[in-house]
């Protein structure tokens, strides 16, 4: 098992490759799902294909460290996790008492072999729901189900997406929800920014996006809270 250890000391546990790759092995997962898993060896992402599921990326501990900050705002609460991977911002807010979490990615074989298996590795009692699925999808699949709380770490590098996450937060937060996204400045060489994001989100009119926190490292990061106008 891994351990991430959050800036105030808390642990999270997640599947190590080994775990990850028995599971796969006792499923038969390369049978289910040979498109996603070939793709998840060769690249840290290929494009709508494989999307980084399988591996932490820096700014989840971000996300996780502003949740430690703000711990006592999740007990009883509904939290979405778009682009969830390992999920463990939402199941630290399962650890803080929300009472369903509902964690999105776009690969079915990340949600069955390393989300869902993360979530029974920390101890909480939240109703937990992992679904695949596009984001240009949130809408339709989510059928007018709303959160108190949307969490999403490392997903604003395409800005060929940012119409469809527009899309997906609009459907799926709650009138007095809040959306917290978790990300680096720039994405050098993939175009993806805090900027052009935050700028998408308040041009189309309905959200407001703006800067919660700001990490400072050699590329700056930012948790972008987003909420209705
Ligand atoms: C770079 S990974 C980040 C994973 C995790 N949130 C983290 O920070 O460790 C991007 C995540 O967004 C999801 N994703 C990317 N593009 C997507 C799309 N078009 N529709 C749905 N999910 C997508 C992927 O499945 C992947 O888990």
């Amino acid at each position: 098992m891994n351990i991430l250890k959050l800036t105030n000391g808390r642990e999270l546990s997640y599947l190590n490759e080994v775990e990850i790759r028995m599971g796969i092995d006792e499923r038969k997962g390369e049978e289910r799902y040979k498109d996603e898993l070939e793709n998840m060896g060769i690249s840290d992402i290929t494009v709508h294909k494989y999307e980084g599921g399988f591996k932490i990326w820096e700014c989840t501990v971000d996300l996780c460290d502003f949740i430690e900050e703000n711990q006592s705002l999740f007990a009883g609460k509904t939290v979405l996790e778009l682009g969830c991977g390992a999920a463990l911002p939402s199941i630290l807010t399962a650890v803080h008492g929300a009472k369903e979490v509902f964690a999105q990615d776009f690969n079915a074989s990340v949600i069955e072999f390393f989300t869902i298996p993360n979530f029974e590795e920390n101890p909480h009692s939240a109703v937990v729901q992992g679904e695949a699925m596009g984001w240009e999808e949130v809408p339709t699949k989510l059928n007018g189900r709303k959160f108190d709380f949307i969490l999403s770490s490392e997903t604003i590098y395409n800005e060929e997406d940012y119409q469809a996450l527009h899309d997906a937060l609009v459907a799926a937060i709650k009138d007095d929800g809040v959306a917290w996204f978790a990300a680096k400045f720039f994405y050098f060489g993939v175009g993806g920014s805090v900027p052009a994001f935050c700028q998408f989100i308040n041009e189309r009119g309905i959200l407001v996006a703006s800067e919660a926190k700001v990490i400072q490292a050699s590329v700056p990061r930012r948790i972008i809270e987003i909420k209705k106008v």
